[in-house]
């Protein structure tokens, strides 16, 4: 059995977790479509909004396969529930870049740590659907890959600069390090050290970003 009884609860709350991240991906990739300064970004982030739809609905359905009767949702969803607030003021400010860094930088940096570290424990059970979460795994990479480059260029042609997007980048490194150490119960009951997440994200970011946690 890949999940046993224990486990069963905590691993519930994480897919419910990844969930409602994915869902706000989408709502800020479908906003980001209509507000990107070239049709080919454009496109891009229309893109990212489906696929995003689509990982919302892999994990609420992982979710109900692996315990179909379990309603209860974590009660730790407060710093994500600021996070949301705060991409959702930025996006209705319009304001293109910082809303690349709230999601595609920061937000899937913490989704990667948490999808790679679920991966090394999947693949040690020989769990199934390999090829699924190697597409996605490669789709989330490509998200990130996409909000990085779009910031370095706008740096190097001087729409703004690193000391500003450091700046930026404050409130949203508090909340998602706040995230995962409210998760800190959940992780325990697997085994698991959220400090690794923490160090595992610290290593999907780029190197223009100077975090002091
Ligand atoms: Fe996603
Ligand atoms: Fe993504």
């Amino acid at each position: 059995m890949l999940v046993n009884h224990q486990e069963r609860r905590p691993i519930v709350e994480l897919l419910y977790f990844l969930e409602i991240g994915e869902r706000l991906a989408h709502k800020c990739a479908t906003a980001q479509a209509a507000m990107a300064p070239t049709s080919k970004m454009r496109q891009f982030l229309k893109g990212q909004a489906k696929q995003e739809a689509f990982h919302a609905t892999l994990f609420q359905t992982a979710g109900r396969w692996i315990a179909p009767r379990y309603r209860n949702r974590p009660t730790t969803l407060q710093p994500f529930e600021e996070y949301s607030t705060l991409v959702t003021d930025t996006l209705n400010r319009k304001d293109f870049y910082e809303s690349l860094l709230a999601e595609q930088v920061i937000l899937e940096s913490l989704g990667e740590a948490i999808l790679s570290k679920i991966e090394d424990g999947l693949q040690k059970r020989h769990a199934p659907f390999r090829r699924l979460r190697k597409i996605l795994l490669y789709q989330e990479a490509a998200h990130h890959g996409f909000g990085e480059r779009v910031l370095e260029q706008a740096m190097a042609n001087d729409r703004l600069t690193k000391e500003e997007l450091n700046e930026k980048a404050v409130p949203y490194l508090e909340l998602s390090h706040a995230m995962i150490l409210g998760l800190k119960d959940l992780f325990e009951e697997i085994e698991e050290d959220p400090r690794d997440y923490l160090a595992i994200q610290q290593q999907f970011l780029p190197p223009w970003l100077v975090t002091t946690t």
